[in-house]
């Protein structure tokens, strides 16, 4: 049985004898042994292993060995003299298991650029830093579920094929066999999507069990080539019956600073290499977000505080008009220097759903804003009363015969309700410092490029 090196650095069994799997990152060699750096992908460090000339393939294999390459090796763990490690394993078997031609293998020891990384989704994991991605990631995910589970809530999996455009915004990638003329011909018999949000089959959960979070892949089609975008994300929503905006900001802000303190409790090492190298002074941004409150203002503040800004935006800011992320960022970096949260946004730029406040012209819509990324989380109270739904719903030009489960919602015991919806890879991308989204989950996908 192999054991994991982050477990072997944990408890340092010296004395013991153990196996472990991994790959090559370097070799060094002097004399008559050799001094081999192994990671196999459980933690950041490398388990420093020595092999000796008493080791049979000492000089046919070992001395072979090249970065990338896979190995198996049993061994003692002994006190190290070296510094910067406490333990190493003194080989006693090494086996060799899948070559790594270094004539061809790209992952040479310098830095790479995440870019040329990105060519090479396949390889990149094996990097110290997109390793470090993704265990934070598994944590982080991790943690969503904790953090709902602890609180009762229930996870519903909602579709990923859908009839419906939560959204309204016309992004969604239609699903067909390709073979289909009419519309008859469908397989579903209509037209279907990709989901781009399970927010309105979470409210049909709501609306039964009380509290729900749906947590899974999402789908745009829109062509927007940034680093904060993606055409498949995965989305964490969380809808509440019962609940009016004020609850549902609560429970983001709450759940945002569980996220970043789990982060770093758990994942130590990974989240150091992040504030060394990638963003400096992150540990000490994210753990200010932890300790103090978010920043709270209405859109119509924010639009003046944005007409009021010395700094020339590339976009014009109006009433009515949505903000742009130059906007977002100059909010949460400049002004308030914090998250904050921008509630009640005009209605017209606001999808169907979204609760119309007594003014009649704006909506109980609540974005988080971060610094570095800007729109975080999108939320809202629901609308749940039948007729301003349904007014709204043909303002929108919406067919009312596709959303008549939707509207039965609210003919048959409706309540206050409310939810948000978090980009997961926002997040990680926020927590990790990583400049760009596609850093932030294994395959990106984005208009043009999904390579495997
Ligand atoms: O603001 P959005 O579009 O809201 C909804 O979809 C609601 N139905 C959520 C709800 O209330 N249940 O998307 C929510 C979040 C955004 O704040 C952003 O973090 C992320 O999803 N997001 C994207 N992330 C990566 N790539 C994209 N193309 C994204 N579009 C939205
Ligand atoms: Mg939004």
């Amino acid at each position: 049985m192999k054991t994991r090196i982050k477990n072997i650095l944990q408890a340092k069994p010296v004395g013991q004898h153990v196996s472990v799997a991994g790959w090559v990152r370097t070799k060094r060699d002097t004399g008559s042994f050799s001094f081999i750096e192994v990671n196999d992908g459980s933690c950041l460090a490398n388990l420093q292993i020595i092999g000796d000339e008493k080791l049979e393939n000492y000089e046919s294999e070992i001395k072979q060995l090249s970065t990338g390459t896979s190995v198996m090796v049993e061994g003692v763990l002994q006190e190290s003299p070296a510094k910067g490690q406490d333990v190493e394993l003194h080989a006693t078997r090494f086996r060799v298991i899948g070559k790594a031609d270094p004539e061809t293998y790209p992952l040479q020891k310098k830095r790479h650029s995440f870019e040329f990384l990105r060519e090479l989704s396949h390889l990149r994991p094996r990097t110290n830093a997109l390793g470090a991605v993704a265990r934070v990631r598994s944590r982080l995910s991790y943690a969503v579920h904790k953090f709902f589970q602890e609180r009762e809530f229930v996870q519903v999996h909602t579709p990923i094929i859908t009839t419906s455009d939560c959204e309204g915004a016309g992004e969604m990638f239609q699903v067909t066999t390709g073979l289909e003329k009419t519309k008859a011909e469908h397989f579903f018999g209509r037209s279907a999507g990709l989901t781009v949000s399970g927010q309105l089959q979470a409210e049909v959960y709501a609306l039964a069990l009380g509290d729900v979070y749906t947590f899974g892949p999402t789908f745009r089609a829109e062509n927007s080539n940034t680093s904060r975008h993606l055409s498949e994300f995965w989305m964490l929503e969380p809808e509440m019956a019962f609940c009016d905006l004020q609850g549902n900001m609560e429970i983001a802000e709450e759940m945002l600073k569980y996220l970043l303190s789990d982060a770093m409790t758990n994942c130590p090492e990974d989240m150091l290499l992040f504030d060394k190298f990638i963003e400096k002074g992150l540990l000490k941004k994210l753990q200010g977000i932890v300790d103090k409150e978010f920043a709270h203002i209405t859109y119509t503040e924010a639009v003046e505080r944005l007409k009021k800004a010395k700094k020339k935006f590339e976009y014009p800011i109006d009433w009515g008009r949505d903000l742009q992320s130059e906007h977002e960022r100059y909010l949460s970096e400049d002004v308030f220097q914090c998250p904050i949260t921008v509630t009640d946004y005009p209605a017209s730029i606001k999808p169907f759903y979204m609760r119309v406040n007594d003014d009649n012209k704006t909506v109980a819509a609540m974005d988080i804003l971060v610094p570095g990324i800007g729109e975080i989380v999108g939320g809202s109270q629901r609308e749940e009363r039948y007729d301003v739904l349904e007014s709204r719903m043909i303002e929108a030009g919406i067919d009312l015969a596709d959303y008549s489960w939707y509207m039965d919602l609210r003919r048959y015991g409706s309540v206050p309700h409310s939810g948000f919806g978090l980009g997961f890879e926002r997040l990680v991308q926020f927590v990790t410092g990583m400049a760009n989204i596609r850093e932030a989950i294994a395959f990106p996908r984005t208009p043009g490029s999904a390579p495997c």
